[in-house]
């Protein structure tokens, strides 16, 4: 009936991140500031009702893959509520979720019957003072023992996040690489994307992930390879030969893959971005009582974006002043 999500650049789109809240229970280095966030009142957050209206429309627009994502969103009371609803909705294929993982020893089970398919978890250190200090306050036992759960819970895959930070946790590559080789995981590397905050840091902290695979290669590691692990986003899969596990390598600035993005978001006070470095956003609040405006509100969104953030190059060549975005990552899940 309604013609589908595809852009001015022949890119389909059938996955939608959603940030079901803007707050998280840490402050990791490179998402928020020492000082904190004010976060939105609870009264701007999308209700549940709301969200569903909103991923009906999606659905019938192509949407079959949703993310759903923070701040932290177990930190949402209403989560599961959330979830059940989204999970009852036609078409729907795929519903993950992206967590740090401090709430899944009590919250796997139920995140899994409520209807979640995947978890990535974000994990940037397996050193307990450091993991402390990259997330200003959190416990590394307490994200082991959300592992743990999760696999007991019979979720699988189970996806790690690494952000690469030199001098932070770039010593401890080969570490994580390693637990490929002892469990059934699927540790992912990340670049480091200046968003929203001091171009400095991101300066001085930037890894390129092409060079893993050198370092791995000297450290008599080799990666191959791997078979499709399911997925929706933009990591290319390799492994060590005979591992259970494998190893993800995300490089939104050394190569970028907007070529193939395939993907929309939605802020957690409702708004659609087309893109993770779009400024534009795309109010859906007022439109949620009119299901043909906000299938139009979905088009528009679609029409304006971007062929491609044009920014890795610029900040590459330090001829960017400051990083673009005012909403920082944790207002926009990731
Ligand atoms: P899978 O479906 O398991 O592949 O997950 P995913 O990679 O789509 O989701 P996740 O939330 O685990 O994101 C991993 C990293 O990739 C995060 O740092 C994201 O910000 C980054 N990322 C995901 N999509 C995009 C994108 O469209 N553009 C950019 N620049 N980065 C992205
Ligand atoms: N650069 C790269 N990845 C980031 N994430 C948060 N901020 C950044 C950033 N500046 C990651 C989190 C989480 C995922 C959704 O995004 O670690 O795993
Ligand atoms: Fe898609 Fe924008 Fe990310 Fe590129 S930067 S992959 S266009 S969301």
């Amino acid at each position: 009936p309604s013609s589908k999500l595809v852009d001015a650049y022949g890119r389909a789109h059938d996955y939608l991140r959603i940030s079901v809240t803007d707050q998280c229970n840490l402050k990791c280095v490179y998402c928020m500031p020492e000082e904190g966030m004010t976060f939105e009142p609870a009264s701007h957050l999308l209700t549940p009702q709301e969200l569903t209206v909103i991923v009906e429309t999606a659905a019938k627009l192509g949407i079959r893959k949703l993310r759903l994502t923070g701040g932290e969103p177990t930190v949402r009371k209403d989560l599961i509520d959330i979830i059940e609803r989204l999970s009852r909705i036609p078409h729907i294929e795929d519903i993950a979720l992206t967590t740090n993982g401090l709430h899944l020893a009590r919250k796997a089970r139920a995140l899994k019957e409520a209807g979640i398919t995947r978890l990535n978890i974000s994990l940037d250190s397996l050193v307990p003072e450091r993991y402390h200090a990259i997330t200003r306050g959190g416990h590394l036992k307490q994200v082991f023992k959300g592992l743990e759960a999760a696999f007991e819970a019979g979720f699988s895959p189970i996806k790690l996040n690494v952000v690469v930070l030199k001098g932070v946790n770039d010593d401890e590559i080969l570490s994580f690489v390693s637990l490929t080789k002892q469990y059934a995981i699927q540790v992912r590397f990340i670049e480091y994307m200046p968003i929203g905050h001091a171009d400095e840091q991101w300066r001085s902290q930037y890894v390129s992930i092409d060079s893993i695979h050198a370092l791995c290669e000297q450290n008599g590691m080799v990666l191959v390879p791997a078979e499709h692990v399911y997925g929706n986003g933009p990591s290319e899969n390799w492994k060590l030969e005979g591992a259970p596990g494998t190893v993800g390598l995300i490089h939104p600035l050394s190569r970028h893959f907007c070529d193939s993005c395939n993907r929309l978001r939605l802020t957690a006070d409702g708004q659609l971005k087309s893109c993770l470095y779009w400024e534009e956003e795309i109010a859906l609040k007022p439109v949620l009582h009119d299901e043909q405006a906000l299938i139009d509100q979905f088009h528009k969104a679609i029409n304006g974006k971007p062929q491609n953030h044009e920014m890795a190059e610029a900040l590459l060549k330090q001829s960017l002043s400051r990083t673009p975005t005012a909403r920082r990552m944790s207002q926009i899940g990731g």
